[in-house]
């Protein structure tokens, strides 16, 4: 079995108390999670993004902390936005362009392209979510997610088979990068994605929020 990227993402969710709550659960697990054959990166929503990394040092758990976004600028005069050096000095990994900041916030290709740049000069590594075969994936990406819009909360996943052709169709493209599949990804299909060769991991909505399904999820791996 490879050693998969299991990325959660835990979008606009959770309060600080759920998130401390999320902790407890994980630090009872603690030896799997610190023996878990694979990367285990989570996202949790800026206000809690040091919160959630002073917990993982506290309870010594092997797991990397992660930015849902970031600002296409340096620091400075630009409101509401958290710059890359921001991000940096409490995660290692940052998701850019995924589906809901294209679809709700209209970021185009052109602004990620400059996120992407601006993030990997701070030294993050960035996952670049693309819906297909067609979206461009920009340099400084370490990771893309392919994530069809339809398969992203739906209960409706890509198949494994078609995920893995356009992954590999990508990889191709791209043979340094680690690939991910998003969308409805769940702990009884996520050993599916995984089996296929060019696919390195999942990146999780749902199926990261509660630790409980979390944690089954990583159980059905190992
Ligand atoms: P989901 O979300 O697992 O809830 O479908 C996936 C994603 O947003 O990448």
């Amino acid at each position: 079995m490879k050693r998969p990227l299991i990325v959660g993402n835990w979008k606009s969710n959770k309060t600080s108390a759920e998130v401390l709550s999320w902790m407890k659960d994980a630090g009872e697990e603690k030896v799997f999670i610190n023996q878990f054959p694979g990367q285990i990166v989570i996202c949790p929503p800026y206000p809690y993004i040091d919160l959630f990394s002073s917990e993982v040092k506290k309870q010594n758990l092997r797991i990397a902390v992660g930015a849902q976004d970031v600002s296409p600028f340096e620091l400075g005069a630009f409101t509401g936005e958290v710059a890359a050096e921001q991000v940096k000095e409490y995660a290692s990994f940052v998701i850019i362009g995924h589906t809901e900041r294209r679809k709700y916030f209209l970021e185009s290709d052109e602004l990620l392209l400059k996120k992407a740049a601006h993030a990997k000069q701070v030294g993050l590594s960035v996952i670049y979510c693309i819906n297909d075969e067609d979206t461009h994936i920009p340099d400084g990406v370490d990771v893309f997610s392919y994530e069809p819009t339809w398969a992203i909360g739906s209960g409706k996943p890509d198949t494994p088979e078609h995920a893995a052709l356009v992954i590999n169709n990508l990889k191709k493209l791209h043979p340094t990068l680690l690939s991910l599949y998003g969308g409805s990804v769940t702990k009884d299909n996520v050993l599916s994605y995984l089996s296929q060769k060019c696919i390195d991991g999942v990146l999780l909505g749902g199926a990261s929020l509660e630790f409980e399904s979390f944690f089954s999820l990583l159980q059905a791996l190992t």
